[in-house]
């Protein structure tokens, strides 16, 4: 629901008093001494225009010099619209420290209809970061009908505006991201959710193909959760991003492609969610359909050299007479069976249905899919990382690498063989609740199940249920969708 992004400003005095708030940043050295950090220059003129001493006010506060720590200098002057400094901690000034630093000044000002100046970083990465979280600081979504959403206006001093241009761009898909999650789902129906697609599509430049009803015929899984619900039912959604003017034959160019889970509400179906209170936070259950398309909308403007699709598997797991039955055998795409167990284990269905339309007709160089899949991922390893299951080392490092800078963090599982036979079943291809024999292991078993539907593709499987949401109105992040994995797949992509 923001729709105002962070722009460039001259890094001048003049440009900094024009603004309702200047932040300014401050770092510990060796020697445990505080400085201000920013535009030397700038700095000092503006401590001489408000005719403050920044680094006595600092001291009075006692502070840490831990990242994010943020402290607010009142101030005045004539011919200024400044009302206030604020000082933010840069802790040991690592991109995970700026990200903090900027999201505390976002969230400082969140909900407030202010112009904010910042120059509190230079160096290329450290300004991407800073203002990706400074807007995400800023989030807001809701629905209340009486009052307009208020949002802060940010002016950062740089000259570098393409490095601005390409934060804003990768903001924006992160936002609208969060947007779709936050969306309810009496709203957010999988028809609704294509139509998004289909829109955006057409803003930003790449093709999108819906099906629907009969055209759904060899996506068993797809259809057994989907007629849950059965209007408007389930949706598949090809996205096909290339690149505009590309002197290389586009079909050797590389493909990537991705695969979302796109559950709009995810209630159990007839193995109803226990305790009921669970299902509440299950609008969020099409985070992973939601960050593929968040992904091909900034990939579509920064253009790079590769072919990416992404298909959205949209369906309800809805509780009515058309709700699939524990004990019913489902026939997938590329007519691989399988026995339903739980039908709360919707998730991996409706995957298995992508990853083998994928692998029999994409020819993918990467196949990636990404799902709020498992509990059991969450347990495993909290809200922080998602987890990561492939049989690629060298891709998982480079992933993981990539998490830590962007701040989407990933953590390599194992693809433990010796649990395969939990996936067996007496009168299918496989059971998919892995119940045959009792491993636990809840997100490494739902991991291997999927892999029988990616052939011998390079695979990764990004289980994010305990990422795409927060419980909590914190840091980056708002009570609700998070937009996880737009950073960690778009700047992987970029990457390629
Ligand atoms: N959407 C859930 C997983 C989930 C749980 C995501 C909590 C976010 C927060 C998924 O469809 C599910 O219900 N998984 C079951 C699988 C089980 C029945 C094998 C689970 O994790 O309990
Ligand atoms: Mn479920
Ligand atoms: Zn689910």
């Amino acid at each position: 629901m923001n729709d105002v992004f962070a722009q460039s400003a001259p890094i001048t005095v003049e440009s900094a008093v024009r603004s309702h708030a200047i932040a300014l940043s401050f770092s510990k050295n060796e020697n445990d001494e505080f400085l201000i950090e920013g535009p030397s220059q700038l700095v000092s003129q503006i401590a001489k225009h408000f005719e403050v001493i920044l680094l006595d006010e600092l001291t009075f506060f006692s502070p840490t010099g831990k990242a994010g720590e943020l402290f607010e200098i009142p101030v005045s002057a004539t011919d200024s619209e400044t009302e206030r400094i604020y000082l933010v901690g840069l802790g040991d000034k690592s991109l995970a420290s700026i990200r903090l630093a900027a999201a505390a000044v976002g969230r400082k000002v969140r909900g407030k209809n202010i112009q904010v100046f910042a120059a509190c970083t230079d160096g290329v990465d450290e300004l991407h970061a800073f203002a990706v979280s400074l807007t995400l600081g800023s989030y807001v979504w809701n629905l209340k009908s009486d009052k307009e959403i208020k949002s802060p206006t940010f002016f950062i001093a740089t000259n570098d505006q393409e490095t601005l241009d390409d934060a804003v761009v990768i903001v924006k898909a992160i936002c609208t991201a969060r947007d779709l999650v936050h969306t309810p789902a009496n709203i957010k129906n999988p028809a609704w959710l294509a139509d998004q697609a289909v829109q955006m599509g057409k803003e930003f430049g790449f093709d999108v193909k819906v099906l629907a009803g009969k055209e759904l015929a060899q996506f068993g899984g797809l259809r057994a959760v989907g007629n849950s619900s059965p209007k408007p039912g389930p949706r598949f959604v090809e996205l096909s991003y290339q690149p505009r003017n590309s002197k290389k034959n586009v079909n050797a160019l590389e493909h990537v492609v991705l695969v979302g889970k796109g559950i709009t509400f995810d209630t159990g179906g007839v193995s109803l969610k226990r305790p009921y209170d669970t299902m509440i936070a299950m609008k969020s259950d099409m985070a992973g359909a939601a960050a593929i398309l968040a992904t091909l909308s900034a990939i579509a403007q920064l253009q790079p050299k590769v072919r990416v699709s992404a298909l959205m598997m949209l369906a309800e797991n809805a509780l009515s007479g058309t709700s699939q039955r524990p004990s019913d055998v489902i026939t997938h795409f590329g007519g691989t069976t399988v026995e339903v167990i739980n039908t709360d284990a919707e998730g991996r269905l409706v995957l298995a249905d992508g990853l083998a339309y994928a692998d029999a007709n994409l020819d993918p160089d990467y196949l990636v899919d990404i799902a709020t899949l498992t509990g059991a991922a969450t347990l495993g390893l909290g809200r922080q990382y998602a987890a990561m299951y492939t049989r690629d080392n060298d891709l998982a490092k480079e992933l993981v690498s990539i998490g830590e800078e962007s701040g989407d963090k990933v953590w390599h599982m194992p693809l433990i063989d010796d649990y395969q036979d939990s996936l067996e079943s007496d009168i299918a291809d496989f059971n998919h609740t892995a119940d045959k024999a009792r491993y636990s292991a809840g997100s490494v078993t739902a991991a291997l199940f999927l892999e029988k539907f990616v052939g011998e593709r390079r695979w990764v499987h990004l289980d994010i249920a305990g990422t795409a949401r927060s419980e909590v109105d914190a840091g980056e992040n708002v009570k609700g969708g998070t937009g996880f994995g737009v950073r960690l797949l778009t700047d992987w992509i970029m990457s390629l």
